[in-house]
């Protein structure tokens, strides 16, 4: 079978939805709630505008920069999504193997179908590693050092998920790892062959990172119950600064939206922030990330470096981030819809587009290096953030 022409992130969109099981798409593709953030993520991106320059050396461009002091082909790491390796069989593994050939940063969720350790086994460049905060102590720190053994580079710990947004998709399509074979996800596994064999052939389908680890889980395929259960409620600034304190390395603060919360983040010493609204799957009715990114990154004043996601699917979402001040990205869906599409060679295809549609924009915007874009490429509305600030 040769191989589609991929020239968008959307043509990856829709190979995935043909692949990949019903349940699995709808995980990927939800918001909280009504879906207002989720959507707008996504559509604020395009009230920036670009201004277009000529007469202007075009030679010699360069995408790469740095994230947390790492050298990165571009500044775009892969975000923590948990259940890769059910969008396609070791997903997670396939994810990172393409990240570190392109020379990106993979993140690897703590909800993720390979382990840490499996994932360490089948790459070379160290990846970051996702904490989720869990009541249970002693898990907890092991998981940390499973993430030293596995000479993590970074911890990234996420600020916004102690309790799970209600994704309405989810409790319908009764979401599970592996799914529970029902008449109705059966009927869907029918059409869905490649999938079904590809995953028969891995031993990886459960939540690799959890089971085995620790007890008392009441369903050990759902996700809904392990955040339930497992996940820690009580999550504040002074337990962040004891796993930072456990971890003594590098740390990511992600999901940061607020001005106020920037600045706690930044105080603590972090090595950087990731401005997030999850993908718009949390706090719904919570503004895009793209809006907050202003007024955080006055607060925070060059003290962390600052990220941005949520929403970004093409090279100029990218591109717009980083001319706004941002200093990296991290996307999740759109490496998810390579995934699911081509797998290893899909998550390739969607660094690819996002680097060309970035190069060629910088370029067409008067840019030869991305550490040089700033505000002077872009035309933003005069309300674009300031409308909407807090008091
Ligand atoms: C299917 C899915 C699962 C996710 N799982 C996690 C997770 O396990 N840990 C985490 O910190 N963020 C998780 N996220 C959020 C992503 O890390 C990231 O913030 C989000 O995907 C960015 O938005 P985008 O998908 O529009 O790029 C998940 C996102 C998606 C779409």
């Amino acid at each position: 079978m040769s191989r589609p022409v991929i020239t968008s992130i959307d043509d990856l969109k829709r190979l995935y939805r043909r692949r990949a099981p019903r349940m699995f798409y709808d995980y990927c593709e939800s918001g909280a709630w009504t879906e207002q953030t989720f959507r707008e993520n996504t559509s604020d991106f395009s009230d920036i505008r670009l201004r277009q320059r000529v007469a202007v050396d075009m030679s010699d461009r360069s995408l790469r920069s740095t994230m947390i002091g790492q050298d990165v082909a571009m500044p775009v790491a892969l975000a923590p999504v948990g259940l890769t390796g059910m969008q396609r069989a070791d997903g997670e593994i396939k994810a990172a193997r393409a990240a570190e050939k392109f020379g990106v940063p993979f993140t690897l969720s703590t909800m993720s179908i390979c382990s840490i350790e499996d994932v360490a086994e089948h790459t070379s460049a160290p990846f970051w590693f996702q904490l989720y905060t869990m009541k249970d102590q002693d898990y907890l720190r092991r998981l940390i050092e499973r993430a030293r053994a596995a000479n993590c580079s970074a911890l990234v710990i996420t600020l916004d998920l102690q309790i799970l947004g209600q994704r309405h998709k989810d409790l319908k399509n009764g979401l599970s790892a592996p799914p529970k074979l029902t008449p109705k996800t059966l009927a869907d596994l029918a059409t869905r062959w490649s999938w079904g064999l590809e995953m028969l052939g891995t031993k990886r389908r459960g939540f690799g990172n959890i089971v085995g680890h620790v007890t008392d889980v009441g369903d050990p395929a759902s996700l809904m119950s392990w955040t339930a259960e497992q996940f820690d409620p009580r999550l504040d600034w002074s337990k962040i600064a004891q796993i930072k304190e456990m971890w003594g390395g590098k740390v990511i603060l992600k999901g940061v939206l607020d001005p106020e919360d920037a600045k706690m983040a930044a105080k603590m010493g972090c090595d950087a922030i990731v401005v997030s609204n999850h993908g718009g799957r949390q706090l719904d009715g919570a503004l895009s990330s793209i809006r907050m990114l202003d007024p955080i990154l006055q607060a925070v004043g060059g003290q962390t470096e600052v990220y941005l996601d949520s929403g970004i699917r093409s090279g100029q979402d990218v591109l717009k981030a980083l001319a706004m001040g941002a200093d990296g990205t991290m996307i999740g869906r759109a490496f998810v819809y390579g995934l699911g599409a081509l797998g290893e060679a899909g998550v390739t295809a969607a660094l690819e587009v996002i680097a060309k549609e970035m190069d060629t924009s910088m370029a067409l915007c008067g840019k030869r290096d991305i550490r040089d874009v700033s505000r002077d490429i872009l035309m933003v509305p005069e309300d674009f953030s300031g409308r909407w600030q807090a008091p």
